[in-house]
């Protein structure tokens, strides 16, 4: 069937350390543990979507290596459609994952490979797919112009759009008012309005600027207290769920946008949409690993029915 869900971004291979502290430039230190694994925030998106329940399509460029073997593979797993294309002179990307052994905190570095020359012509070859979709979804992994041609090509087919503004940057006011929904954490939502956001007051605040540049509903994400959903008629703090004990975080607020776009795709009301995806959140950070780490819709659905139960 075709995907009632398109997502735009990149697939690189996580390759996770883990360590008391992170080594000084010069020094050698030892580590406690290694794990290869799928990463990428628009690969965890998607691989978050599709095992959410959604049918999902992954625009995006892969090389021709191993990397490359193990985004397909998780795909096929998972049940994602590839629109990828496949590039003989480029690898597949990777990023080093420091995570602290003591606070489980994480620092990331992500080379993109391929995916760095990601460019609007690679969304014009899959306007089909696009305005075909219920629900198109980006993050800024790729360069900015792709994602402005993917939100552009959506709205233009009345296609509901999210953006995932992160890695943190700024954006032109062009891009805001191409979003339906913009889904910053909070760091994220700093560095877009210049609020610091530490609480959900300041988060109001962050969301009412992005809403006065056209943005059609924000929700910023505020880690284990849940998220906060605002648009021009409603303010609601939906509060963060607990799975269970912390194994890593990692790709946490991947399996939030996945399901939110599955959420959405089936549509949900607002506030069901991010208790949803606060869920699946959750879920995925009592498991290891970022695409790994995935719930499926029977998993989701049960804590939401415990979430229900102990109300
Ligand atoms: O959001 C988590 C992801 O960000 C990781 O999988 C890593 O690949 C980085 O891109
Ligand atoms: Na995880």
């Amino acid at each position: 069937s075709s995907p009632d869900i398109v997502i735009l971004g990149i697939f690189v291979a996580d390759t996770t350390y883990r360590a008391e502290r992170q080594p000084r430039l010069g020094e050698t230190i030892l580590g406690r543990s290694f794990s290869l694994g799928p990463g990428g925030k628009g690969s965890n998106q998607a691989v978050a979507a599709a095992r959410a329940g959604g049918h999902v399509g992954m625009i995006t460029r892969l090389g021709r290596d191993v990397f490359a073997d193990m985004a397909l593979d998780i795909w096929r797993e998972a049940g994602v459609t590839s629109l990828a294309s496949t590039h003989d002179d480029g690898q597949t990307g990777a990023a080093f994952i420091f995570v602290d052994d003591v606070s489980g905190d994480n620092a990331i570095i992500v080379t993109q490979g391929i995916a760095a020359e990601i460019g609007p012509e690679d969304l014009d070859a899959r306007r089909a797919e696009i305005q075909g979709a219920k629900v198109f979804l980006t993050q800024l992994e790729q360069p900015l112009d792709a994602a402005h041609q993917g939100l552009a090509i959506a709205r233009e087919g009345g296609v509901q759009t999210i953006l995932n503004p992160a890695p943190a940057t700024e954006l032109p006011d062009a891009m805001l008012a191409l979003c339906d929904v913009l889904t910053p954490n909070e760091t994220e939502a700093e560095a877009l309005t210049g609020i610091a956001v530490s609480s959900v007051a300041e988060a109001e605040r962050a969301a009412d600027t992005l809403l006065a540049k056209g943005v059609g509903a924000v929700i910023v994400t505020l880690g284990e207290r849940g998220a906060l959903y605002r648009d021009a008629t409603r303010s609601l703090h939906v509060e963060g769920l607990d799975a269970g004990p912390v194994a890593e975080t990692t790709g946490a607020g991947d399996a939030f946008n996945g399901a939110l776009a599955v959420a959405f795709a089936e549509g949900l009301d607002a506030a069901d949409a991010v208790r949803f995806a606060n869920a699946t959140a959750a879920l995925s950070v009592t498991r290891s690993g970022a695409a790994a780490s995935m719930p499926d819709r029977a998993g989701i659905d049960a804590l939401l029915e415990r979430s229900r139960q102990a109300e």
